[in-house]
């Protein structure tokens, strides 16, 4: 079987936003009285804006204290913030490895994807420069689900006319290497409490061309016997 696609998550994958997201979230709870830290953070890693608030709002005794119309002010609280500190994104702000990586997966013909809920990717992408790496980003406002689903992978997957099986998937998130396993792909977790990814990193400077391909041989070699 030949590798044909290599599906990114964003933030905590590609960039460092996943701590922007936890430091504004973290700044809206504080001013209702809720207080989280960044091991409950991790649940909300891979899950839409608004499932993270119902869970923090959850973890803080506090899920029936808001109507819809707050919570809608709640979030975009909480975006408007986020969206501020993008303003520290530059180029340079790609985690190590990402663009050699990027760059060795177009020498290679093989598609690019992006997998992300966040209806911020389009824009991080621009920032970061590498908008014009991808075949296809799967729209996170047509996603009904967040990860552990796998809707946005397999959506990748038909954006860039892959079968998911000839597929792998990245993702820095527990509910996200869930989604890529449910979605039938081969999972790679980069960092701790990833047991369940097929592949499992400490860190984006080991996620090379040879790491992965290294990885699908061993794996597709393994299902054929
Ligand atoms: C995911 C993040 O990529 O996007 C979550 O891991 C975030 O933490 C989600 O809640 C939605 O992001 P946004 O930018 O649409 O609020
Ligand atoms: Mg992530």
């Amino acid at each position: 079987m030949t590798l044909n696609a290599v599906i990114f998550d964003l933030d905590g994958v590609i960039t460092d936003t996943a701590h922007l997201h936890f430091l504004a979230w973290r700044e809206v709870a504080m001013e209702i009285g809720i207080t989280f830290d960044e091991a409950f953070n991790e649940q909300l890693k891979g899950i839409s804006r608004m499932d993270s608030l119902q869970r923090i709002l959850r973890h803080g005794g506090k899920e029936g204290a808001f109507d819809h119309k707050q919570r809608m002010a709640l979030a975009v609280k909480k975006n408007e913030l986020y969206v501020q500190s993008l303003a520290s994104l530059t180029q340079a702000s790609l985690l190590p490895g990402i663009r050699e990586l990027l760059m060795e997966i177009r020498r290679a013909n093989v598609k690019i994807g992006l997998a992300s809920v966040s209806l911020n990717a389009p824009r991080i992408l621009h920032t970061l420069g590498i908008h014009a790496a991808f075949d296809f980003c799967a729209d996170a406002s047509r996603i009904a689900r967040s990860k552990p689903d796998p809707e946005i992978f397999l959506a990748a997957c038909a954006g860039l006319h892959v079968r998911p099986d000839e597929a792998i998937g990245i993702e820095d998130a527990s509910a996200g290497v869930e989604a890529i396993n449910a979605a039938g792909m081969l999972s790679v977790g980069i960092g701790p409490g990833l047991g369940h990814a097929g592949l499992q990193l400490h860190s984006t400077r080991e996620l090379t061309w040879e790491c992965l391909t290294d990885f699908w041989t061993s794996r597709t070699v393994l299902k054929r016997n």
